[in-house]
């Protein structure tokens, strides 16, 4: 393993590629998603619109090449434009988050030239959404026992079994499903088969009730007897469990740069506020027990986000960035759940109404630290990584 805390050549200089691209995104972001945000959260409504808007800038495919129909970035571009779009509206940014990092980057990487053609293209240029298909009611952060089987038929595999907690559940066309074929080999007898919508024998389930992210569509889905040619098979027999384990390490940047997104946009309400409401005869930004909170919020979101960056730059320099990822996500996702809350508190009362943004920001951050890998699971990848250092 690398030591991801010694490499040299790492710059905090963005290039001015990068800024424009942090600028769109800010732009899109204040004025375009955050004037329904709140109505969205409330209604549990999926940002449609939003979401085309967001694909016709070459926002969905970002990090894909633009010979499939992609922005051609660096991941240090997406960190900056995931920060941005999750600054205000984390239910976006995990359509986003979901569909450059697990599935068009997952394509890219590993699915055959046929299937980029066929699937990667319409996902990169944000004409259709993709999910990815893991979670299991009995398989969660213990994700080599999966459930779902995928019996090799010859020219097909037939699968059978239910995924849960999937984002993009209903919303998406392209589904990578992770399944077991030989049980005798465990992680080793997985695959990853693209699932198009519309099989027969796949039905989407009801949408969840969630906390957080309530813009976003999360479902369970249901797969019986559900024929999946086998050109649909993501790399050899067997490789869907590493496919799985390589496309998470790099989906954690992306959520570790949502966490960001939330606990900044939080702390940058909390700073306005703080220089407008008054008690005590002075504005609150006076009194030293503010400013304690704000300082402490200000240094904590700054190692976040040199953490994102880091994980990014690793990526971007094709060295090993799976400790790196997962120490970003677990730091920027306790940060977002520290500092929101936080955010609420100096808010006082207003903190606790939707209209104030805050309280959502708060319910958002609480998934951070669940999906793409619990806090624990991160513990986990970074506490090997150290012992095999
Ligand atoms: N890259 C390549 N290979 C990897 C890898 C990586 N980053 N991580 C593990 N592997 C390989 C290992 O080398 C091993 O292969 P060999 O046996 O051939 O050496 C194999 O995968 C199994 O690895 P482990 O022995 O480490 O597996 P484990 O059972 O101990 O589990 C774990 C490790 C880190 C806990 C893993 O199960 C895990 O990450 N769990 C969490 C799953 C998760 O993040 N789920 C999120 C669902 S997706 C989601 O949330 C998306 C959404 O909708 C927002």
């Amino acid at each position: 393993m690398q030591d991801t805390t010694t490499q040299t050549g790492f710059s905090f200089e963005l290039t001015e590629e990068q800024k424009a691209v942090r600028d769109a995104a800010r732009d899109f972001a204040q004025n375009v998603l955050k004037p329904g945000v709140i109505e969205r959260d409330r209604e549990q409504k999926f940002p449609t619109e939003e979401i085309k808007h967001l694909g016709q800038l070459g926002f969905l495919g970002m990090m894909v090449s633009p010979e499939y129909g992609g922005g051609g970035m660096d991941t240090v571009s997406y960190v900056l434009a995931m920060e941005e779009i999750s600054k205000v509206d984390a239910s976006t940014s995990v359509v986003m988050s979901v569909n450059n990092s697990l599935v068009c980057w997952g394509l890219e990487s590993f699915a055959n030239e046929e299937q980029k053609r066929k699937y990667l293209v319409p996902l990169a240029k944000g004409e259709k959404i993709g999910a990815f298909c893991l979670s299991e009611p009995e398989a969660g952060s213990d994700a080599t026992s999966q459930r779902t089987t995928a019996i090799d038929m010859g020219d097909h595999y037939l699968l059978n079994g239910t995924k849960n907690w999937i984002t993009n559940g209903s919303t998406a066309s392209t589904y990578l499903v992770m399944a077991q074929t030989d049980a005798a080999k465990g992680h080793r007898g997985i695959n990853c088969l693209i699932v198009e919508k519309g099989l027969p024998g796949f039905v989407v389930g009801a949408k969840e009730d969630k906390l957080g992210i309530r813009g976003s569509d999360t479902h369970t889905l249901m797969f019986q007897d559900v024929k999946v040619p086998k050109a649909n098979r993501i790399g050899e027999d067997g490789f869907g469990f590493k496919f799985a384990m390589k496309t998470l390490a790099g989906g954690r940047i992306g959520i570790a740069a949502q966490a960001l997104g939330i606990a900044s946009g939080a702390f940058e309400l909390a700073l306005a506020y703080s220089k407008e409401r008054k008690a005590f005869g002075k504005t609150i930004s006076d009194h030293q027990a503010i400013q304690f909170k704000l300082a402490d919020m200000a240094t904590d979101i700054e190692a976040a986000r040199l953490l994102c960056l880091k994980a990014a730059w690793l990526k971007d320099q094709h060295l090993d960035y799976a400790m790196a990822s997962s120490m970003a996500k677990l730091f920027s996702s306790e940060v977002a759940m520290r500092h929101t809350i936080e955010a609420v508190q100096i808010h006082g009362g207003y903190g606790y109404v939707k209209e104030y943004h805050v309280e959502r920001l708060m319910r958002d951050a609480k998934i951070t630290q669940i999906y793409e890998g619990t806090s624990e699971v991160q513990r986990i990848v970074i506490g090997r990584g150290v012992l095999t250092a």
